[in-house]
């Protein structure tokens, strides 16, 4: 019998790039912005512009949920050049159910500076992509090693999870960051940065899972300090989350006629450029009003049920009011919307409950798909 060989010795021997690519070959996922490997092996490279927008999308929502809104926005908006040409509207208004929409309005202001102070072409260094608007390290990362081929960490939640396995870093997240980026550093390979990247997030998604991974068909098994004493699924450690501080608001929800009535978010702050039913104040730091008083007009108004949506940084419950109404003028700033179209209106999910509450089946042929909250 031959014995098996320490996790340590191999990393530190081969490394982890062979093996993972290996089976990257054979199992790689197809995705609608991805160029395969073995077209990828021919010096076919992904358009930057399709990375961006999907790494852009990917943050916080699930790549099956991002599928149908990435091809919605190359129908309409093949290049960033033509996206620099659409408004802010149309651009949230084709975001509208994909959550965290102030990636939708960096998108468009990437999209502007391309166009302004770039030919509408992205710089080819992970420091210059970084320069731009809604681009942080992760998004940088990723655009430099899948659309340039620079050997950049690319590090997301994927990568975090396969690293601390293979080492066993009990430090919890997010003080572990800094070892696992330098541990990627080391294994990017010099001739196939983006695959691996690639690699390592398809790894993470379909093998290393959060729970159950099928470590029995993980290509690093041999690898995993992990697996080795009998563990995986104790990593990655998070430190404890704070709890969400609870608000309370009231959504108002009025009918007249097949329409509802609907108003604009201000443009800054969160869900800004968003459609919304008329509400009370409730992302101020303070609870909001629940009663009618700060309904759009005075009518019969009644309960007709309550929604809550967690946000980042808190938990929304929303009194849902309804009221029907003869024909009238919107108030200024509202506009009434049929329930037929409302498909395009920027509405977002937190939006799309309160409707649903008001009226069932009112928003459900329009989609929802954010992966986290938003
Ligand atoms: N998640 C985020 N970016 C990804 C990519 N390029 N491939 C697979 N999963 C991803």
């Amino acid at each position: 019998m031959v014995a098996a060989k320490h996790p340590d010795y191999i990393i530190e021997s081969a490394g982890i790039a062979p093996p993972l690519l290996a089976w990257y070959d054979k199992h790689h996922r197809e995705l609608p912005w991805r160029v395969s490997p073995s077209a990828a092996a021919t010096g076919r490279r992904p358009d930057p512009y399709r990375v961006w927008l999907s790494e852009v999308m990917l943050q916080q929502t699930t790549v099956e949920a991002v599928k149908p809104y990435f091809r919605t926005f190359l129908e309409k908006w093949p290049d960033a050049g033509s996206l620099a040409a659409a408004s802010e509207d149309d651009v949230l208004r084709a975001w509208a159910g994909l959550g965290y929409y102030s990636r939708a309005r960096n998108l468009k202001k990437c999209a502007d500076l391309l166009a302004s102070d770039h030919g509408s072409r992205f710089p080819d260094t992970e420091d210059g992509l970084r320069r731009l608007p809604g681009i942080g390290n992760y998004t940088a990362a990723a655009i430099a090693a899948i659309a340039f081929g620079r050997p950049a960490a690319v590090v997301d939640g994927n990568v975090e999870r396969v690293v601390t396995r293979l080492r066993a870093i009990a430090t919890p997240l997010p003080e572990a960051k800094s070892a696992i980026k330098d541990f990627v550093r080391q294994h990017v390979p010099a001739d196939r940065p983006g695959d691996f990247a690639q690699a390592m997030m398809d790894l993470g998604a379909t093998i290393c899972t959060p729970r159950r991974p099928s470590c029995m068909l993980c290509p690093l098994n041999d690898a995993c300090t992990a697996l080795t004493a009998g563990d995986p699924e104790f990593y990655p450690v998070k430190a404890p989350k704070a709890e969400k501080p609870q608000r309370v608001g009231a959504a108002f929800v009025a009918v007249r006629d097949g329409a509802i009535l609907l108003r604009k978010r201000p443009a800054s702050g969160l869900l800004g450029g968003m459609s919304e039913v008329p509400t009370t104040g409730w992302t101020a730091r303070t609870d909001g009003d629940t009663t009618t008083g700060s309904a759009p007009f005075p009518a019969q108004w009644r309960k007709v049920g309550s929604i809550t949506h967690i946000f980042t940084h808190f938990a929304l419950e929303l009194l849902v009011y309804m009221a029907e109404t003869g024909p009238s003028p919107a108030p200024a700033g509202h506009w009434w919307a049929q329930l037929a179209d409302l498909h395009n209106e920027a509405l977002p999910t937190v939006m799309k409950k309160a409707i649903e509450a008001a009226i069932p089946g009112a928003t459900k042929t329009l989609s929802s798909r954010q992966k986290g909250h938003s």
